[in-house]
C-alpha cells in the first residue's frame, strides 16, 4: 500500500469515532484532508465541525459541512487530527503544517483526541522531526537564543506566517526525553505562543495504518 492509501485507511476508520448529531473537531494536514472527504459522506449525521485551520475550514465548507466558531460551541466530543511524530505514550510532535496553536486549542476543548497516522509517524522517541515553535515576531531572536541554549538548532520557516499572523521556528536536534517537561519549559518562554509538543494533552486514541491494517491503541493501553 502507498502512504496515501494508508492515510485513506485511517481516515475512514476515524469515522467510527464520530458521535452522531455532534460538532466534530477537525485538525489539519493531508491525512485530515482525507478524513474531511470521508466525513462528507456522513454529513447528514453530524451537526457540523470546528476547524483548526483556515484550509480545513474551506475544505469542510466546500463539502457542504457547516463550520462553527469554537466560541459558539459548548462541547466537542471528538477531535480528529494527524501528527508528524507519535510515540507509544501517544505524545506527539505536530505543526508541520503550521496550524499547531489552533490545533492545541481545539484539542484542549475536545473530550477525545483521535490521532490518525500512517506507520511512518510512529517513533520510539520524539525529536527527529524538527519541533515547530510559534513565536510573536518581535520575540524571534530571543526565543531562538533560548532554543540554542536548550541544545536545539532553530531555523526560521521561510515565507511563512501562521493563521494567527506569527512566525514558526523549526527546532532541529532537540533530545526530547521528557516531552511534558519540555512542552511546559518552552511554553514559559516569553514570546512563545505554542510549541508543537502535544504531551500534556496527548492523544486518547491512535489509529495507525500499516500493511497489516489499522492498529488501534488507546492511551494507557
Ligand atoms: C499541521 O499543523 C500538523 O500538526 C499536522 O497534523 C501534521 O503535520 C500531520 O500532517 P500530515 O497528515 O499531512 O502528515
Amino acid at each position: 500500500m502507498t502512504q496515501d492509501e494508508l492515510k485513506q485507511l485511517v481516515a475512514r476508520e476515524a469515522l467510527k469515532h464520530v458521535v452522531e448529531d455532534s460538532v466534530v473537531g477537525v485538525g489539519s494536514g493531508s491525512t485530515v484532508n482525507l478524513f474531511i472527504d470521508a466525513l462528507a459522506g456522513i454529513k447528514g449525521r453530524i451537526e457540523g465541525a470546528v476547524a483548526a485551520s483556515e484550509a480545513s475550514a474551506e475544505r469542510l465548507k466546500r463539502h457542504g459541512i457547516r463550520v462553527f466558531e469554537l466560541n459558539s460551541v459548548d462541547e466537542i466530543p471528538v477531535y480528529v487530527d494527524g501528527a508528524d511524530e507519535i510515540t507509544e505514550h501517544l505524545h506527539m510532535i505536530k505543526g508541520g503544517g503550521g496550524a499547531l496553536t489552533r490545533e492545541k486549542i481545539v484539542a484542549a476543548v475536545a473530550q477525545k483526541f483521535v490521532c490518525i497516522c500512517d506507520a511512518s509517524k510512529f517513533v520510539p522517541v520524539l525529536g527527529r522531526f524538527p519541533l515547530p515553535v510559534e513565536v510573536i515576531p518581535m520575540a524571534r531572536s530571543y526565543v531562538g537564543r533560548a532554543l540554542l541554549r536548550l541544545g536545539g538548532q532553530p531555523v526560521l520557516r521561510e515565507d511563512f506566517k501562521t493563521d494567527n499572523g506569527n512566525l514558526i521556528l523549526d527546532c532541529h536536534g532537540l533530545s526530547i526525553a521528557d516531552p511534558p517537561a519540555l512542552e511546559a519549559e518552552l511554553n514559559n518562554l516569553a514570546g512563545v505562543v505554542t510549541n508543537g509538543l502535544f504531551a500534556r494533552r496527548s492523544a486518547d486514541v491512535l489509529l495507525l495504518g500499516s500493511e497489516q491494517g489499522v492498529r488501534t491503541q488507546k492511551r494507557g493501553g
